[in-house]
């Protein structure tokens, strides 16, 4: 029988602004994405995964006036630094898509004049406050709130404009009830609840263009109006697949079954940008299929993750506490990409409180999960493969129970659980299964003693038997925490005889360890952390 096609999975990342170096809460959202884009991956899904850079808006603008660089100069010189960064942290993105790329302008200009001629972007006059910082409008109830001050802490701007606008008003009930009949639109939880709590409040049209600056896509037919980076930047998703005009940007329709009725379309932001995500977002894409311009389904998620913070403080430039690039490169060194990867994955604020990066904390879970969990699990049972068995894998006889101990039934409920888990978007979770898998390893060794039997040549059957079922074991929680600690996984799998590269959903059954296969012990994975030596200092040059 021909295999069906695979599903596809389509996940992306914010894109991130150029006017800022990368830092931690951007490699946080991409290892996120990375990590469920790899998992989907070896579930045998067909995962487009993107992410890329936000170049426009006046923030950019005014960076490269105080640097005395053009603003495309400032984009080249900082969409660099996020593809060192994305390389840095090993992410597998599929594209990464630049907003000022012709592909994406062209397909935004043809948003505009579809949605100007159907009548959802219209001409008026602004009159009210703007939050610089974040490039957004806000109403006079918000301003007030906020006790007119903007998200970075300096003052809103009185703004009076002529600006198109946005007929949200349109589409706000239709939204506020696609959010209330799907409640996995918005997660978690308590973001959804504040998305609704604002889409009780009285709707208003939102502004989508400016003519105080040009760093923008102009507006077609009124050219002194360019976009507002929000629209511009949103539209990503959409023009990265060529799905809104793939003629006009020199595509092909290669990419337009990521984004159709059969499969998840995942967006992973930070909490700060969920209005966009969950309200302008979706009514933008409401009005396009009024427009006829798409028949594109709204997206099945946008996760809003909380923050890290940094050892209980949060991270600004005020403070110069960011966990940068050059930070984030001397933990991959001290103690591997992988221990950083897993902090993140397993420690990090998916949930709606935000987490503490602190580093006594990393050195504990390190230690706890990878030098004395996985890491150990696998030397321990290479190193008895290589010296009862001369490093040649033994068969488990024909067996693969063992009193309590049924493994193909315990790796095929965790491998179900998992997956589930990672459908449902809890990564976090998913992770823990594969570890925990492997922490049952250790309980199965210290439970039926290999060591101790091997002492009697009679008893090396046996021993064969348990260290089979232990090896067999590593191999799956390998592949479970392989979207996580890909390196280490990938040479442990190399060392019990597989072939890392040619995983497939298959792989995730019981029996992959072929017996008489070479084994290898090589070096620890993950050698001890000393929790008394200080964090990793941080070389001034940075990266
Ligand atoms: N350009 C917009 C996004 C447009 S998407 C259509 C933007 N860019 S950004 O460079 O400011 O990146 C914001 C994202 O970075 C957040 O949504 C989040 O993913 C990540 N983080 C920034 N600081 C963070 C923390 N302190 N902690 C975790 N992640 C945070 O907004």
């Amino acid at each position: 029988m021909p295999t069906p096609p695979a599903t596809p999975y389509y996940i992306t990342t914010p894109i991130y602004y150029v006017n800022d170096q990368p830092h931690i809460g951007h490699c946080y959202t991409t290892i996120v994405a990375d990590a469920v884009a790899r998992f989907m991956r070896l579930a045998g899904h067909d995962v487009f995964f993107l992410t890329g850079t936000d170049e426009h808006g006046q923030k950019v603008e005014k960076s490269a006036a105080s640097r005395g660089i053009t603003p495309q100069e400032l984009a080249d010189e900082n969409a660099r630094h996020f593809v060192t960064a994305l390389g840095y942290v090993g992410a597998t993105n599929d594209d990464f898509i630049r907003t000022t790329e012709p592909r994406h302008e062209k397909q935004v200009q043809r948003v505009l004049s579809t949605l100007i001629e159907s009548g959802d972007f219209y001409l008026d006059t602004f009159e009210g406050w703007y939050d610089e910082g974040q490039e957004e409008y806000v109403t006079e109830n918000q301003a007030r709130e906020r006790d007119f001050t903007a998200f970075n802490g300096k003052p809103l701007v009185k703004a009076t404009e002529e600006n198109y606008f946005f007929r949200l008003t349109k589409y706000w009930d239709r939204v506020r009830e696609w959010i209330e009949a799907h409640p996995e639109f918005v997660q978690p939880d308590a973001r959804r609840n504040e998305v609704l709590g604002r889409l009780r409040d009285e709707s208003r049209d939102v502004p989508i263009s400016r003519t105080n600056f040009t760093w923008g896509i102009p507006v077609p037919g009124n050219e002194k109006h360019v976009t507002y980076v929000w629209i511009d930047a949103l539209l990503n998703y959409m023009t990265a697949l060529g799905l809104v005009d793939a003629e006009a940007a020199d595509m092909d329709a290669s990419r337009h079954h990521y984004w159709n009725a059969s499969g998840p379309v995942v967006h992973f932001i930070g909490k700060e940008i969920l209005w966009f995500h969950a309200v302008i977002w979706p009514a933008l894409i409401m009005a396009l299929r009024d427009a006829g311009r798409t028949d594109l389904h709204l997206p099945d998620a946008v996760y809003a993750h909380s923050f890290w913070i940094r050892e209980g403080q949060k991270m600004s430039k005020t403070l110069g506490n960011f966990i940068d690039l050059a930070t984030i490169e001397a933990y991959c060194e001290n103690f591997s990409r992988d221990a950083l990867r897993w902090f993140l994955l397993t420690q990090g604020p998916l949930g709606a409180t935000d987490a503490d990066f602190s580093h006594s904390r990393f050195v504990e879970v390190y230690n706890a999960d990878l030098a004395n969990g996985f890491g150990n699990a696998a030397s321990r049972v290479t190193n008895m493969i290589v010296k009862y068995f001369d490093g040649q894998c033994p068969d488990d006889r024909g067996d693969p129970t063992n009193g309590d101990y049924n493994w193909p039934e315990i790796t095929g409920k965790m491998i179900a659980t998992a997956t589930g888990q990672m459908e449902q978007l809890d990564v976090a979770g998913a992770l823990r299964s594969g570890l925990e898998l492997s922490n049952r390893v250790d309980q199965y060794i210290n439970d039926t003693k290999p060591f101790k039997l091997a002492k009697d040549p009679d008893g090396m059957p046996e021993v064969g038997r348990i260290l089979y079922h232990c090896v067999e074991t590593l191999r799956i929680a390998a592949i479970l925490m392989l979207p996580a600690i890909p390196d280490a996984s990938q040479e442990f799998l190399t060392r019990i005889g597989i072939d890392p590269t040619s995983l497939s959903s298959s792989s995730l059954t019981w029996g992959g360890v072929q017996p008489g296969a070479a084994i290898t012990k090589g070096e620890g994975l993950f050698p001890r952390a000393d929790v008394d030596a200080p964090p990793p200092e941080v070389s001034a040059s940075g990266s």
